[in-house]
């Protein structure tokens, strides 16, 4: 009797972890109900895990999700979807002139040495990466609106070269790059354990010694650290500005740092998407791209995921409804416009403000015009732009914060040939926070563009050539704050998007994909220790209770 009671005692603590074990335990034991037709997928043997969006993040977690369930002898099936018709998400490329041998980045351009996961996928995959470096024709320069604050000449702004500006900032540079470097040493500790894998990155952050960074803007970091103007606000800020669209007012310290972390920067030849594509591949997960996620439900302790499709051809729209043991959401809730089933989520993220960026590609044979950016006529013409505010200039909020200059960057990416005329012409790629006006171009061209910008073609005869806008939602606004999403937002349902208002970039997106993916086993294993012990539990109670209760 006495141990009788201990045992159920045990089944009772083991039923109460949560609803979802007490399902499995039923299903265990036969007591399941059937009458209505299975959902697909709900009667497959093999975990079957969801992951929402190829971009970083979800490519990465089912490229490492294969591999660590493999590693623990898990059967897993793993079905990604994907609402646009590309794989790359943020990381993507367009076709100069529409032609597809001149692709070129519309969003994630660049990564660094210290980005190993993006690294030694790159080489596993075969694919090459063209090292950013010192090009003779390059000139880099930093405009407040009025004049350029600096230049340097060739190199562009993805490897500022110190040793030049001892003589313009002393040693400031010097003590910048330090910092930089013990940041980035802590924030490495992230990739393995003990801080890895992790369910919390608010409690990793405080662990690492990195909260205290991040609760700072980059502005009184960097003041902490004895570093301020002009270096910080001609060139730490021209950094944060080009790759975030914020200044040091407002990005947090370690985005601030992660702007100065260039060393060995590099992109792939043809597109950085090509690596997230890889991993895809190598997952052998089923990946449907155009396939909009629209709702996820619970059934019976599993989760049933609905998504819409439109049919290439037909144009029909068509809904489908599958089951899935794990789901995986790796693309920021508030832009998936997802309907999650309320009470299912412990929490739900926050929304949080994101960067509207108008990123434009366009062609022309002309370069930029000395006369707009105040050059004497035998000026050198800069390659890159960069852009910084005027010391006594402050914006009234963070959503205003380009200023005076009107743009964050202007950059001359390569010249390439232009199909109609086969000239060679200038690939320009400008970032700024509103929508490009022909008056601009035209002024920064020295020479009148047509008013229309849709109607311009290759074969038009005007200054630009080709024409390519696009808005994104970017990342997010890095304010400084102490607390990020978790990794895990309910039992078997994971988040990525949390590592955004940390890091926003391809590497830490690429590991917010495998650290999930090493709690999606972990979580399955206990799961099965919990039910082999539950197994045992019942084994004993059938022998040992029943007799005793007669
Ligand atoms: C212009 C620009 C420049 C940048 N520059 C750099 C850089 O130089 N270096 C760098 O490292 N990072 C850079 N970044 C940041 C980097 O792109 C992002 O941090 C990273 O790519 C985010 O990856 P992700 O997988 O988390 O999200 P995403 O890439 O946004 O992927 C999410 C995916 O989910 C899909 N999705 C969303 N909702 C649904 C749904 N309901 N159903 C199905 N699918 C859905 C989306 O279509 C998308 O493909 C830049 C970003 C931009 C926009
Ligand atoms: C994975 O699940 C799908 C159904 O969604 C099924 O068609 C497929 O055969 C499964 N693959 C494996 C390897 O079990
Ligand atoms: C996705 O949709 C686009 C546009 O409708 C279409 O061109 C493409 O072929 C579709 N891709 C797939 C894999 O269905
Ligand atoms: C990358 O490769 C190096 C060398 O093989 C290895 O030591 C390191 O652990 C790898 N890192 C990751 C994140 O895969
Ligand atoms: C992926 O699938 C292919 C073909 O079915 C198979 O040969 C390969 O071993 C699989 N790879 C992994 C990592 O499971
Ligand atoms: C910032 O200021 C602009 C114009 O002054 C305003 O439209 C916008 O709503 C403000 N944004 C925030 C976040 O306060
Ligand atoms: C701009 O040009 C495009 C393409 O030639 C055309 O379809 C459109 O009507 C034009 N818009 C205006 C406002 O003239």
């Amino acid at each position: 009797m006495y141990a009788g009671w201990n045992l159920l005692l045990v089944v009772a603590v083991l039923c109460g972890q949560s609803v979802a074990f007490f399902w499995r335990f039923n299903s265990f034991t036969g007591v399941v109900s059937t009458n209505t037709p299975e959902l697909e997928g709900s009667l497959d043997a093999n975990k079957r895990v969801a992951i929402i969006g190829a971009g970083a993040s979800g490519s990465s977690t089912a490229y490492y999700l294969q591999q660590f369930a493999e590693r623990s002898g898990i059967p897993i099936n793993i079905t990604v979807f994907e609402r646009s018709s590309y794989v790359g998400g943020r990381s993507t490329t367009v076709n100069a002139y529409g032609n597809p041998l001149e692709r070129v980045e519309l969003g994630a351009s660049i990564f660094v040495d210290v980005n190993t996961i993006l690294k030694n996928s790159s080489t596993k995959f075969g694919l090459r990466a063209k090292e950013s470096g010192t090009e003779s024709h390059e000139v880099l320069s930093i405009w407040d609106g009025e004049k350029f604050v600096f230049t340097q000449k060739d190199s562009d702004w993805k490897y500022w070269d110190i040793a030049k500006m001892f003589w313009k900032y002393g040693l400031v540079p010097l003590r910048t790059q330090r910092l930089m470097q013990s940041t980035v040493s802590k924030f490495r500790k992230l990739y393995e354990a003990p801080a890895f894998p992790f369910k919390s990155l608010s409690d990793r952050a405080l662990d690492l010694d990195l909260t205290s960074v991040t609760s700072l803007t980059g502005e009184q970091y960097l003041k902490n650290n004895n570093i301020g103007p002009p270096f910080s606000t001609d060139i730490i800020q021209a950094s944060t500005r080009v790759n975030y669209g914020q200044n040091l007012n407002t990005i947090h310290g370690l985005e601030a740092m992660v702007c100065m972390a260039i060393d060995g920067a590099m992109a792939i030849d043809g597109g950085n998407w090509q690596i997230f594509d890889g991993m895809l591949k190598a997952s052998n997960a089923t990946v449907h791209l155009n396939n909009t996620v629209s709702s996820i439900s619970d059934h019976k302790g599993r989760y049933s995921v609905r998504t819409t499709s439109n049919d290439a051809i037909t144009g029909v729209s068509s809904t489908k409804d599958s089951v899935f043991d794990t789901i995986v959401l790796a693309a920021p809730l508030q832009y998936s416009g997802i309907e999650i089933e309320e009470g299912l989520l412990k929490h739900t993220p926050d929304e949080i403000p994101y960067v509207t960026l108008h990123v434009t590609l366009f062609t022309s044979s002309r370069r930029l015009d000395r006369g707009f950016f105040n050059l004497p006529p035998d000026a050198d013409i800069p390659t890159s732009i960069i852009t910084t505010l005027q010391p006594d200039q402050v914006p009234s909020n963070y959503t205003e914060g380009c200023g005076k200059p009107g743009f964050f960057s202007i950059s001359t990416l390569r010249t390439v040939i232009n199909p109609e005329t086969l000239e060679k012409e200038n690939l320009y790629k400008i970032f700024s926070p509103h929508a490009l006006t022909s008056e601009f171009l035209g002024d920064i061209l020295g020479i009148p563009i047509p008013a229309n910008l849709s109607s311009i073609s290759p074969a038009s005869g005007d200054a630009i050539t080709w024409y390519y806008p696009h808005v994104w939602q970017s990342y997010p606004y890095e304010l400084p704050r102490v607390t990020f999403e978790d990794s895990a937002l309910a039992r078997n349902f994971y988040y990525t998007s949390g590592m955004e208002s940390f890091i926003s970039t391809m590497e830490t997106m690429a590991l917010m994909g495998m650290n999930v993916a090493q709690l999606v086993v972990d979580e399955f294993n206990e799961v099965m220790e919990e039910e082999g012990l539950a197994e045992e539990v019942q084994k004993i109670m059938v022998e040992e209770i029943t007799p005793d209760e007669l």
